[in-house]
């Protein structure tokens, strides 16, 4: 499918459309986060993740911890539409992705492989050799997204961890490796 109209800045500015009343058509710009997003990119994680949302102490810290790896698409109105939040270790070379999420309105327009992709470079640029995720087992969108960039299941059992976060809640551990 055709990428939606993205500004990929990246604290650069080049605006890749035209004018467009449709809020919907408004350029994007895919950037660091900054500490006056975390209101909005609270309320961004509770639209989409609902009752499994990161508390806002939670994202407060997290974004202290990880913000050169924690990644919005920002509509310039005041509303983001995506985020994506990688953690990396304190020891080693490897990170786990701990968010990814488009909007509804905004989904199957490549956001989701955009914000992925830059963080992947952002973490390869900082030495990362092991990205892991976990994902909900009947989340087809986000595994084919994954598999898409070349994360596998990481052995043994297909990456299954049964009662991973907590009795029934499953998960699939996938794993990519990026080398230098
Ligand atoms: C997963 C998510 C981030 C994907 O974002 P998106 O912007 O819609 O994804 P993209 O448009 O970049 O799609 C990239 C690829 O993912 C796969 N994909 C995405 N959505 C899909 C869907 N609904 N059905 C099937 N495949 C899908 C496709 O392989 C797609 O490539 P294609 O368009 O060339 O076929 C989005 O659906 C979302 O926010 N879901 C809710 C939150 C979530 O589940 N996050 C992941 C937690 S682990």
């Amino acid at each position: 499918m055709t990428a939606e109209p993205l500004e990929r800045s990246l604290d650069r500015h080049e605006q890749l459309t035209g004018p467009d009343p449709r809020p919907d058509a408004l350029p994007l710009v895919l950037r660091t986060a900054r500490e006056t997003d975390l209101p909005e990119l609270r309320r961004l994680d509770e639209e989409v993740f609902q009752e499994v949302a990161y508390p806002g102490f939670l994202l407060r810290q997290l974004f202290d911890m990880y913000e050169e790896h924690f990644l919005v698409l920002d509509d310039g109105t005041g509303r983001l539409r995506g985020y994506v939040l990688a953690a990396t270790r304190a020891i080693g070379a490897d990170s786990w992705i701990l968010g990814l999420c488009v909007t509804l309105d905004r989904r199957r327009h490549g956001l989701g492989r955009e914000l992925m992709r830059e963080v992947l470079t952002r973490l390869r640029r900082d030495g990362i050799g092991v990205v892991r995720l976990t994902v909900e087992p009947a989340n087809l969108a986000a595994i084919l997204l994954y598999r898409s960039l070349g994360f596998r299941p990481e052995e043994p059992d297909g990456g299954l961890r049964p009662d991973y976060f907590g009795p029934g809640m499953h998960r699939q551990v996938m794993r990519l490796d990026i080398p230098a």
